[in-house]
């Protein structure tokens, strides 16, 4: 019955994707607030990977400014404020019911700041002090973008945060998300370098993980053939 649900959900949406405050808004209120079930092992093993990968680039004691872009409920945003507490951690989403609770999650932190906008417009007057360095964090939020929009969007955070680098994940498994060679051409066209990539899970053969994801981060060719959610870092 629940897999029945889900079906249907990600059916209708495969249609008519959200896109707006308030087509989220209604989408979490019919939904208990969380779509996704972020209590999900799998998400969890997801964001532990990607906060994994990001501390291979950015150390732990980095003072300047961090913007989670589309942080949902708070679950990255967390892992976050507990490595790096010197930083000043922005906490961006379009939604108001989802900042609500990443704002309860992270209520007990004093280096955070949280903010609604679309990404489509977030700037620098989003930020306290831009003197500092600056990194920018989109996890599985791009693709809610319209394709033109999303070349847009990165445009935009380039022009606005020119020194700024990139962590930013995605499904790389085609139809609304993206294929890795078109994902980074888009990346190219915006301004960004790439400098690194971590498979975060596999589409099947999950049983073959330890072995199969390993041999996925070094070929593009083996990722392109079983690479799901991949992370990557761009200068
Ligand atoms: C799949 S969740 C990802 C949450 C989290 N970043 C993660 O990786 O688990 C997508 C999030 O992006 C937000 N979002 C979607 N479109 C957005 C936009 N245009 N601007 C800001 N946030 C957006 C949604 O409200 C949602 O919270």
């Amino acid at each position: 019955m629940l897999k029945f649900r889900k079906q249907k959900r990600i059916k209708s949406w495969s249609v008519q994707r959200p896109r707006t405050r308030e087509d989220f808004n209604k989408w979490y209120s019919e939904n208990n607030d969380d779509p996704w079930g972020y209590k999900n092992y799998k998400i969890q093993s997801r964001l532990n990977e990607s906060l994994d990968f990001i501390l291979n680039y950015l150390p732990q004691d980095f003072s300047g400014n961090i913007i989670e872009i589309g942080a949902f409920r708070g679950d990255f945003s967390i892992l976050l404020c507990n490595k790096y507490k010197n930083a000043k951690i922005y906490i961006n989403d379009i939604s108001d019911i989802a900042l609500k609770y990443a704002k309860e999650k992270t209520s007990s932190f004093n280096n955070v700041s949280y903010f609604m906008k679309d990404l489509l417009k977030i700037s620098i007057d989003d930020i306290d002090d831009n003197s500092k360095d600056t990194v920018l964090i989109l996890l599985e939020c791009i693709y809610y973008l319209s394709n033109e929009e999303r070349e847009i969007a990165l445009k935009n955070l380039r022009r606005s945060f020119p020194n700024a680098s990139i962590f930013i994940s995605a499904p790389m498994s085609g139809g609304v998300y993206f294929l890795e060679y078109q994902f980074l051409y888009m990346m190219k066209n915006c301004g960004y370098r790439l400098n690194g990539i971590k498979v975060l899970n596999l589409k099947k053969l999950s049983f073959l993980r330890t072995i199969l994801k390993p041999v996925a981060n070094r070929s593009k060719k083996v990722r392109e053939k079983v690479a799901r959610q991949v992370i990557f870092y761009f200068t």
